[in-house]
This record gives C-alpha cells, structure tokens and sequence, in this order.
C-alpha cells in the first residue's frame, strides 16, 4: 500500500502586512527586505485567532476536500512551534472542534521541517497498515513570539496554516521517497527565548548546503534522475536559498514554487500552502514528480519526493 495526499486545505489570516508599513515600525526598507529575501508582504493573525482556530479552518478544508469525514480520521499530527499552549496540543484541541472522535492526536516540533516530519509519520502508519486517513496540519502564528523591535527577525516571518488527508493511493502514486534529518549542534543559530534569535548568516549557509544535499538524497533513493523532477517545492525562507536548491536540481524558475514574495516565512505552514496554490494554478498535474525540502530550527531538515495523484 502507498501513502499519498488526498485532500489539502489552507488559512490565511486576512491582514497583509506591507514592507512599506515595516518601514514605518523599524529602521529597513523595503527594497532591502526584497533583494535580500525575496519578501514583499506577510499575512498577520488577529489577536482573536489563535494557532489552533488557524489550524481548525486549514483542516476542515483538507477533510472537505479529502471527501471523508472527520471520524475517519484515525491519527491527527500538528507540525507546529507556536502552539497555544504548550498542552493541551493543537492537536488535541482541534480534534474536539472536528469532532474527530477516534484519532489520536499530538503535536510535532521540528521548525519549519515540521511539516515534512508529520507526511513522513503519516506514510509509516498508512503503508503499514494500522491506519488510513492521517490529518497533518502545518501551522504558526508567529508574529507572537516576533520581537517586532529587532529587524533581523521581523522583517522575516507571517502567520499561516496548511493542512492534508494523508491517505492510501493507487500503487504507482504517492510518497516515493524521503529523508529527514537533525543536527542539534546548530541549535544555537535560531531557537526561540522569550522571542525568535537567529544567527541569519549560519542559518543561511546550513540551508544553502542542506536544501541542496536532501534534494540529491531523496531523488537517489526513489530512483529518479534531476530530469525526473516536474516541481519543486522548496520551505519558503528566502528568495535566495530557494534559488539555491532550484539550481542544484537544474530546474527552470517556472518549475518552482514561490509563495515566499506574499506570505514570508510562515515555517511549517510554508510548503503546504505553496502545495495547494501551485495546484490551484494548474502547476501540479497527476503524475508530476515532485520534491518538497524543507529546513529549520533544531537544526532539522526533511526533504520528500512524491508522485502526484490518489
Ligand atoms: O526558516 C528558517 C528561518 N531562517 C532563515 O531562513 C534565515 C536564513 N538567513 C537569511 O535569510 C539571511 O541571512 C537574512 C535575510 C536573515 C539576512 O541577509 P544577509 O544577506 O545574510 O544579511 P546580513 O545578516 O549579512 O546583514 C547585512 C546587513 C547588516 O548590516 P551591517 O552589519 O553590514 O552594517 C544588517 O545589520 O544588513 C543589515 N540588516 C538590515 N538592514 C535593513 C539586517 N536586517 C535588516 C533589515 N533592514 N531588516
């Protein structure tokens, strides 16, 4: 049996917060947030809305969409490193609000790798039989633990949520692949006090290096060549390591996806989202090969590569 995704869904908070209104709150402009990051815009959450409301609209549209109901879910992971508190998870507070009676539930902690930790989970309990549909939710307020005071982090991060039924698919479909990995001697480079601390320069180089390697690892363990590749979609960071990546794999910049411009970082939300707009926009057919990479703090990485359909 293979593991796919059968059913996506997405929130975004309504309030878009410009370069031009960072220019008014710290000393940057937009034109360097632009050529450094690739960053126009960030979508911020309501102070009423919370990692799990986001989380909760995200995932009603992945099971709307998935066609299945909410007791069918059997286990539900949150990738997530603003929950709202640290327990009660997120997990456990939108399978109530699902009514997703029989799932199990907890929360992942793996940064902006997390949601590529929770795909990889799903795929062992689905392809080994013990259970069918996986809720996996990427999501992050993080414009709560933002010091808007330090423009080395500000300018950087937004609030979103993704989230996907993880369910079987036909036999030639579904996750081929995957890598994931850690290195806690980086811990120090981007963890979070009472707000995100990041050495952007280390994190930079790690990513540059790691993105590239994982994508490599992954097309080497499902068979592929880089021709094989149809999408990219890599954790939206930077404009800049994205780039990296894409060169690594020899893509054309059309075959990469790029939400980074309008949303920023918004950690594990970033490549579920990204996902869901690129099929949205027809970018993603049934059958594309497609790898998904994604890095953060911890150090940790995680890297996919998946045939697309059910
Ligand atoms: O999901 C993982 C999360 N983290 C990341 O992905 C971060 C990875 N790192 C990066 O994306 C980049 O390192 C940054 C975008 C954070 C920084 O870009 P950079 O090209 O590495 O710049 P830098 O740190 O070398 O800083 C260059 C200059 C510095 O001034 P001096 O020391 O050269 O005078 C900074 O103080 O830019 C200054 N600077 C800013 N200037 C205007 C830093 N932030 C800003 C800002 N506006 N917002």
């Amino acid at each position: 049996m293979k593991a796919g995704i059968v059913g996506m869904g997405r929130y975004l908070p309504e309030k878009v917060l410009t370069n031009h209104d960072l220019e008014k709150m710290m000393d940057t402009t937009d034109e360097w947030i632009r050529t450094r990051t690739g960053i126009e815009e960030r979508r911020i959450a309501a102070d009423d809305i919370n990692t799990s409301d986001m989380a909760f609209f995200a995932a009603q549209q992945a099971i709307e969409n998935a066609a299945i109901t909410p007791e069918e879910i059997d286990l539900i992971l949150v990738a997530t490193v603003t929950p709202d508190s640290p327990f009660p998870s997120v997990a456990c507070r939108i399978q109530e609000r699902l009514g997703a009676k029989k799932a199990a539930a907890m929360d992942i902690s793996a940064a902006c790798a997390g949601f590529m930790y929770g795909l990889v989970t799903a795929k062992q309990f689905i392809e080994s039989g013990v259970y069918k549909y996986i809720l996996v939710v990427g999501v992050e307020k993080l414009s709560k633990i933002t010091d808007w005071t330090d423009r080395n982090t500000a300018v950087l991060f937004g609030d979103a949520a993704g989230a996907a039924i993880v369910g079987p698919v036909s036999e030639n479909r579904g996750i081929l692949a995957f890598e994931l990995g850690a290195d806690g001697t980086g811990g120090k480079h981007l963890y979070q006090d009472e707000y995100i601390i990041m050495n952007g320069r280390e994190v930079f180089k790690f990513a540059v290096r790691q993105m590239g390697e994982s994508c490599i690892h992954v097309l080497e363990k499902a068979g592929l060549k880089k021709e094989d590749v149809d999408f990219l979609i890599p954790h939206q960071a930077n404009i800049r390591i994205m780039e990296a990546s894409r060169q690594r794999l020899e893509l054309p910049e059309e075959k990469m996806s790029k939400t980074v411009n309008k949303y920023g970082n918004t950690s594990a939300a970033s490549i579920p989202v990204s996902l869901i707009e690129d099929l949205e926009a027809g970018r993603i057919k049934n059958d594309d090969i497609i790898v998904m990479v994604g890095f953060g703090g911890g150090l940790t990485w995680g890297a996919i590569a998946i045939r697309w359909g059910k």
